[in-house]
């Protein structure tokens, strides 16, 4: 039944997208599933081909064989089956960004697994605690795979059916997921430098072709008065994106505004202007299509269109009055009063490994490694399991980080240079010279990463270990 409502779902969900593209789009995310098992998928990791700049045939790296890897669609507490055959000719893992699963399910070579060796399967098994926007995407010689395309979608659908604030069962019209990532292309399709030391020594090489759902112009229809859930996940390997939407003032009464941040609701309004989504967080955006048919909205990353969403008229008598509220994930937070203080420094450096490659950055004056095979991180910390723990996050450095940690959501209480009201996050955005101080529930045991997302300044030192147990 599940399988049937999760077909329909994305059947429609992308048979009203793009014309040239949308047959294609929606056979993709079916072939991921099994017709049997619910929530049983089967990754295959190979080389590919693809149209990403028009007309011009790309190589990629791929899951299944698409530019727009598979969606992962599971349910909140209910097991989920990801079969990975990796057909490169290098190692690969998978890692399921924002989900609190046992570290041996958590795709990062060294620590929670031996890579998948060229040839193998492995089988990743675990149950999903919370509902929400996450995604996946390679832990292996990261810049380069990621960078040529192994990234994915993996929504949770919640436990229980959708309600309205007035407790009944409503569900969204569109549920719209919005994979965005830039590609270090030229405008033949062919690769320039996917990391180039001027910029991994800065704010990270900047890709120059942008996708949304491995498309330079994704566009989508909805119609006048329809409900939407539009989630929008940064997959790219450097790129922080200040988004924005052109045209503002047709939510004049109701401010479009961003309702959750990498899968957990906020209790606050926070505005959807200029906000910097930052390399690994997702937000959702929950609205009611504004009367305006014959309109376009477009979505910006400043002032560069990303994708669109046409409003059509609606001549059924059927509108929507009012949208699902999401529900809270059963996230622990932590004890302030109790919380052990530590503090992690990012800080610029000049230094070479023992290879001679560059690790530009330092964690607490550590340089931490690369997670190429056989390279495991340096521990930064150690967290007993089952107490509280407040992180000073100092960015002393001249550009942003999105710092993330493996296997936990934390609670983001405050930010040096800025007022904010508290949140929960996987993915703590530093802008330059920023501090934010955050709480995190030592509750999953394991040896867990904690890194910057962009992807070149983990791989150039900024990345440690924390051990919970
Ligand atoms: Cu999406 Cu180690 O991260
Ligand atoms: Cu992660
Ligand atoms: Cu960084």
């Amino acid at each position: 039944m599940i399988s049937r409502r999760n077909f329909l779902k994305h059947t429609s969900l992308f048979a009203s997208g793009a014309a040239g593209s949308a047959v294609a789009v929606s056979a993709i995310n079916l072939s991921a599933k099994t017709q049997s098992d619910q929530y049983h998928y089967h990754l295959t990791v190979k080389a590919a081909k693809a149209n990403i700049v028009g007309g011009h045939i790309t190589d990629i790296l791929s899951y299944n064989g698409h530019v727009f890897a598979p969606i992962i669609r599971a349910k909140q507490g209910v097991p989920v089956r990801i079969d990975v055959t990796n057909e490169l000719d290098e190692p690969t893992t998978v890692h399921w960004h924002g989900l609190r699963i046992p570290v041996n399910m958590d795709g990062v070579p060294g620590t929670g697994q031996v890579p998948i060796a060229p040839g193998d399967t492995f089988t990743y098994y675990f149950t999903p605690p919370d509902a929400g926007t996450m995604w996946y995407h390679t832990h292996e010689n990261s810049v380069d795979q990621m960078g040529r395309g192994l990234v994915g979608l993996m929504l949770v659908d919640e436990a229980e059916p959708l309600k309205n604030a007035e407790n009944e069962v409503v569900e969204f019209d569109h549920d719209i997921p919005v994979m965005l990532k830039n590609w270090h292309l030229n405008k033949d399709g062919s690769y320039y430098k996917i990391s180039m030391k001027r910029y991994a020594a800065r704010q990270g090489t900047p890709g120059l072709i942008y996708t949304a759902n491995g498309q330079t112009d994704f566009e989508y229809d909805v119609k006048a008065g329809q409900t939407v859930r539009l989630r929008m996940v940064n997959t790219s390997n450097t790129q922080m994106y200040r988004l924005n939407v052109d045209k503002p003032e047709l939510f004049k009464h109701h401010p479009l505004k961003i309702d959750v941040l990498d899968a957990n609701p906020l209790d606050y309004d926070l505005a959807f202007k200029d906000f910097a989504l930052g390399a690994g967080m997702r937000i959702d955006i929950l609205f009611v299509v504004p009367d305006s048919a014959g309109q376009t909205l477009t979505f910006l990353d400043q002032h560069k269109p990303m994708f669109k969403l046409n409003i059509l008229a609606n001549e059924s008598e059927k509108r929507a009055s009012s949208l699902p509220v999401i529900p809270k994930n059963p996230v622990i937070v932590g004890d302030l009063d109790k919380a052990e203080k530590i503090e992690i420094v990012l800080e610029w450096a000049a230094a070479d490994d023992k290879n001679g490659d560059p690790l530009f950055w330092n964690l607490n004056t550590q340089q931490g490694f690369a997670p190429a095979s056989c390279k495991t991180p340096n521990q930064i910390a150690d967290f007993k399991l089952g107490n509280s723990y407040l992180v000073d996050i100092r960015n002393n450095t001249q550009y942003p980080h999105p710092i993330h940690f493996h296997g936990h959501t934390f609670k983001v209480l405050s930010y040096a240079n800025k007022d904010i009201q508290p949140y929960l996050a996987d993915t703590v955005m530093l802008e330059k010279n920023e501090a934010a101080q955050i709480l995190i529930y030592a509750d999953n045991p394991g040896m867990w990463m904690f890194h910057c997302h962009v992807i070149e300044h983990m791989a150039m030192g900024l990345v440690g270990l924390v051990k919970v147990s």
